[in-house]
């Protein structure tokens, strides 16, 4: 019945998302979805409510719908409801995925669970490493942005809204949010899995660097 229901789902998320900007498509998900259930195993959560909210996280990103945070959480309550998963379970999926996003880290997350900090945990490696440093060249391109600009400086107290528009640099993105991930991971295993990940990402930006001033 479980099995059922998370294939459904992910037949759901790979046509919902796709022709999506490659740093937030269904193998942005799958690789997440794949980190959360190996998270999982390490802590004392309900591995149902993990892999149906990791699979729907991105459902809906606000970036992709005008900055609406409610079209991911109503979609995916939406389609639960549709194949009859329990009450009790969506509602803790919804709450995932309303509070999984960084927007900036400045803000107070208003709903925590065992399982969110899991998923919050695989969100936040997929965005270090090699893979994150391809995202996140893959998103500045995406928004036709500057590789680097001297004269613009990396700002690490910007509030959700500001952080949503901020026009920076994509060099910057690894100031005012990737270099910070490793101290913000929520489980033994994510902090673990982390520190390599950071590592190169700091080897990468100091070769960026020595280049760019070669
Ligand atoms: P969250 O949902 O945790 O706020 P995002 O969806 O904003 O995360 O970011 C996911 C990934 O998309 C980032 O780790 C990065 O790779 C890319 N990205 C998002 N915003 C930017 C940005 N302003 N510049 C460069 N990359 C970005
Ligand atoms: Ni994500």
């Amino acid at each position: 019945m479980n099995k059922d229901i998370i294939e459904r789902t992910i037949a759901y998320v790979r046509s919902e998302l796709s022709g999506i900007e490659a740093g937030h498509d269904w193998e942005h998900v799958k690789r997440v979805w794949k980190l959360a259930k190996h998270i999982a195993e390490t802590e004392k959560v309900d591995v149902f409510v993990v892999e149906l909210g990791a699979l729907l996280h991105d459902i809906a990103d606000s970036k992709f719908h005008g900055g609406s945070e409610d079209i991911g959480p109503e979609k995916a309550a939406n389609f639960l409801n549709s194949l009859h998963v329990d009450e009790v379970v969506i509602d803790q999926v919804v709450k995932i995925i309303k509070n999984i996003s960084y927007k900036g880290g400045n803000h107070v997350q208003e709903f925590k669970s065992p399982e969110l900090d899991v998923i919050q945990d695989a969100d936040r490696l997929d965005a270090m490493g090699a893979i994150g440093i391809a995202r996140t060249f893959n998103f500045g391109g995406y928004k036709n942005r500057p590789l680097y600009d001297p004269e613009i400086k990396p700002d690490l107290n910007m509030d959700k809204e500001t952080y949503k528009q901020r026009l920076s640099p994509t060099i910057n993105h690894f100031y005012e949010k990737l270099f910070l991930l490793k101290d913000r991971m929520n489980t033994a295993e994510g902090k673990r899995l982390a520190q390599d990940r950071h590592s190169f990402m700091v080897e990468f930006v100091d070769r960026f660097f020595e280049e760019w001033d070669f």
